[in-house]
């Protein structure tokens, strides 16, 4: 399992980082026989778990809840990051401490948090306290209303500085590694080559030291999902409702189960 401190080790010997989401035991013990490097419980499990808009509808007994299932499907053999839910990190000191704790009581080894402005003491308490933080810049979707829509970040010269200053700004504060979303592939590349922390990227280019996707994503389940960065690595969506439809015809057409499917 990759630790906390192989993190740099990784980006110092160029050796990539993969990431994946994951939010039920049986895939992450698919996972956990993977070389995947860490699954992360992401605020994308409001959208592909529990059907919603966006991932502001996750809250900490959802997170706490998938992580408890995750944790217990790898069996200790994954490094879990936990996503720290809409606001967590902004109505107390308090309150983003008591949310760490839970998510690592439940299995997680690190917390991500979406933005540093206004984080940075929550950021240095968590890291003075042990609790390891991955920061998370660019296309947050916890600012989806913000933003006005999930749109391509950093686009501006301006937009540019203050991106590579709210990743400076993450290190300093002590997190272990940072994920860049959907910004220019200049940019990712110039904040990976200035900063000690691994970066991770989702639509960020190749110039990052690590790739994250959403594992219903890689895997195809919803094909009206096309953004352009994203690879899909199985036609899930087609694949899985074959097997539905073969399960059904079996039944229906008296061939499931049989015999040897039976108990005499
Ligand atoms: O919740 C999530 O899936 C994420 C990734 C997109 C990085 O935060």
């Amino acid at each position: 399992m990759i630790t906390v401190p192989e993190f740099k080790i990784r980006k110092d010997s160029g050796q990539k980082i993969t990431m994946m989401t994951c939010y039920d035991s049986s895939f992450a013990k698919l996972l956990a026989d993977s070389q995947i490097d860490v699954l992360l419980v992401g605020d994308s499990s409001a959208m592909v778990m529990q059907g919603r808009d966006s991932t502001i509808h996750a809250s900490p007994d959802t997170i706490a809840f998938f992580v408890d299932s995750v944790a217990r499907g790898t069996a200790g053999e994954k490094f879990i990051v936990a996503d720290m839910p809409f606001l967590s990190t902004r109505k107390s000191l308090h309150y983003g401490m008591e949310c760490a704790e839970r998510f690592l009581k439940a299995g997680a080894h690190a917390i991500k948090i979406e933005g540093i402005r206004g984080n940075e003491k929550l950021v240095t308490h968590l890291v003075e306290s042990g609790i390891p933080v991955m920061g998370h810049l660019g296309l947050t979707p916890q600012f989806v209303h913000a933003f006005g829509g999930m749109k391509l970040q950093a686009k501006t010269p301006e937009e540019q500085d203050k991106l590579l200053n709210d990743a400076k700004r993450f290190q300093e504060c002590g997190a272990f590694s940072l994920v860049l979303e959907v910004v220019p592939t200049s940019i990712a590349t110039k904040i990976t080559s200035l900063l000690q922390i691994p970066t991770i990227g989702i639509g960020a280019g190749p110039g990052v030291d690590g790739q994250v996707l959403v594992l219903q994503d890689l895997l195809g389940f919803n094909p009206s999902f096309t953004p352009k960065f994203l690879r899909t690595y199985l036609n899930g969506n087609e694949l899985f409702k074959q097997a539905f439809q073969r399960f059904h015809d079996d039944v229906v057409h008296g061939n499931y189960p049989n015999e040897k499917e039976s108990y005499s």
